[in-house]
């Protein structure tokens, strides 16, 4: 399955075009939601002026602006770190969008050294992430990045 969802997210892109980040963001968020089981959501929340503004993503409508210092993404963001949530509802200052999420990945984007966003993963699954799977998203978030360069 792992290299599946990496190779699957590959093919999709030329090396010699250059895509909208709405189109990048869009798919990749599609084909994880497709591809990868037991998740409920998966999608972006871009970086600007000290808030995570949501961006493409698969699954319920969720909150749209969140603070830096806010839930597990404003974390991972803060950070410049990726994080595994075993179990969201002892995180403090989880951010609930969903409420049948229970557990949670978040990765964070950075171009030419700055912040760009971060990618994030809720399952209904207590536990659901492991640490391949964390290796598994930062490197397909390093092969987006370099073409939202
Ligand atoms: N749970 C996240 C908020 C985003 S939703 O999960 C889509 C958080 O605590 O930052």
């Amino acid at each position: 399955m792992y290299n599946l969802l990496y190779n699957t997210v590959v093919s999709y892109f030329d090396s010699d075009t250059e895509y909208e980040h709405m189109t990048i963001l869009s798919n990749t968020s599609a084909i994880i939601y497709q591809l990868f089981p037991n998740i409920n959501w998966v999608g972006f929340y871009i970086y600007k002026n000290n808030c995570l503004h949501l961006g493409p993503f698969q699954g319920k409508p969720a909150c749209m602006k969140i603070d830096i210092n806010n839930g597990v993404c404003g974390y991972s963001a803060r950070n410049k770190q990726s994080i595994i949530v075993d179990n969201v509802h002892e995180f403090e200052g989880h951010i609930a969008c969903d409420s049948n999420s229970n557990s949670e990945l978040v990765i964070p984007i950075i171009i030419n050294n700055k912040l760009y966003g971060v990618l994030d993963i809720d399952s209904p699954i207590f536990n659901r992430f492991s640490k391949d799977d964390l290796l598994l998203f930062e490197s397909i978030v390093d092969y987006i990045s370099i073409f939202l360069k």
